[in-house]
């Protein structure tokens, strides 16, 4: 980023002014993973790593531009006719307009200015942050009056119809609506949000990125959700007040051990055991047992490996890692999986001794050098002018 000069700046843009700059986080979370397409609880928050967009209003009816410092990349489109496109980060910008037209909004003629510090395809959510951000912006620059929650709706929304992930709403939630200092408890079913502290006294939250992004993560994760979304039909023939596996307990479930197909009923049982594995660890943190919370971390990373087989041999050699070594109370993949990285809840005195042993370790297996990234929890979106 630091290298870009004026050469290498589109001509569309050499003039460019921006009105203010939106802040956009990337996400982690701690618990809670493939829970919110199935309308259960998740317990994210963003961090402080950021898409930062400059906007401004070009003054015309319904021309835009966009530059992205991060691809090296500019693009135009007409407000008039927005469609997909073949390259994939400007879909993320064309659903986000598309899904506010949808909604009877209308932006203007804009241009931008996209850089940013979030690595993309490591799990933390640069798309989420990248459509929250566009629409958090344009709702700034039009005075669109669309709320927080609508924004990362329109934005889930936006990866549905014009990315193609069927994702659910935690990403988008946490970038647009995060606390400092707290994690989100969601209910993806009602949109309730509690903001649990994040108080883990001397710990820290680290990641490890594998840096492998496997191509099976989009098409994969689609499938889990038809998945899931079998199961429940089924289930829903004996129990038609059944809607989604949020309204499963594990005793209903094992009811349907025969005649659910193995596969099927290894991923509902995941998602129910994940469920209740959400409200188990806020009540750890709120007590302080970190102990707790660690081995709830390290269940649901088995679930995620052997039930909902969303893991990888990179993940897995990671948190195996960590059994063995005290100082990290609890180690899990993050996110949809296939690649990206492990969150992990270690003393904070370990901190750097441990990115050692862990970079040289996996580096040895796989001739690979993980990215080692802290994080705090962080707010949501905001807004800064010059
Ligand atoms: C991706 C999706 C989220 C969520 C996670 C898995 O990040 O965008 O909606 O399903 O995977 O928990």
């Amino acid at each position: 980023m630091e290298n870009q000069n004026k050469e290498t700046i589109p001509e569309k843009f050499k003039d460019f002014s921006a009105e203010f700059t939106v802040h956009a986080p990337g996400r982690i979370n701690l618990i809670g993973e493939h829970t919110d397409y199935n309308n259960g609880f998740v317990l994210p928050t963003a961090i402080d790593k950021r898409i930062n967009i400059h906007f401004a209003a070009n003054s015309t009816p319904y021309s835009c531009n966009i530059y992205s410092k991060t691809y090296g990349k500019n693009f135009s489109f007409d407000l008039q006719k927005i469609s997909r496109s073949e390259e994939d980060w400007e879909n993320y910008i064309l659903g986000v307009v598309n899904e506010i037209q949808k909604r009877g909004k209308f932006p203007k003629g804009f241009d931008c200015i996209i850089e940013s510090d979030l690595p993309v395809g490591a799990g933390i959510s640069s798309s989420a942050a990248l459509e929250s951000g566009i629409a958090f912006g344009l709702n700034e620059l039009f005075d669109l009056q669309l709320s927080r929650q609508s924004i990362a709706e329109l934005s889930r929304d936006a990866e549905h119809n014009y990315v193609g992930t069927k994702c659910g709403i935690m990403d988008q939630y946490a970038s647009v609506l995060s606390k400092e200092g707290h994690l989100i408890l969601l209910d993806c079913r009602s949109l309730e949000a509690v903001y649990v502290p994040a108080t883990f006294e001397n710990h820290k939250l680290l990641l490890l990125n594998t840096m492998v992004s496997h191509s099976l993560a989009s098409s994969e994760y689609n499938t889990r959700r038809q998945e899931c979304e079998q199961a429940v039909n089924h289930i829903k023939e004996r129990y038609p007040e059944v809607n989604s596996l949020r309204e499963v307990n594990l005793s209903r479930l094992a009811e349907f051990k025969n005649s659910l197909p193995q596969l099927l009923y290894k991923r509902a049982h995941y998602v129910v055991s994940e469920n209740d594995r959400v409200l188990k660890a806020v009540e750890a943190i709120k007590q302080g047992d970190l102990e707790q919370f660690g081995s709830l971390m390290y269940d649901s990373h088995k679930g995620l490996r052997d039930n909902y087989e969303v893991s990888c041999e990179e993940l897995d050699f990671l948190v195996d890692l960590t059994t063995d070594y005290k100082p990290v109370k609890g180690a899990r993949m993050m996110g949809g999986g296939f690649g990206g990285c492990t969150i992990n809840l270690i003393e904070e005195d370990h901190v750097e001794e441990f990115i050692k042993v862990a970079s040289e370790a996996y580096r040895e297996q796989f001739n690979i050098t993980p990215e080692a990234i802290v994080v705090s929890p962080e707010q949501g979106t905001y807004l800064t002018r010059n």
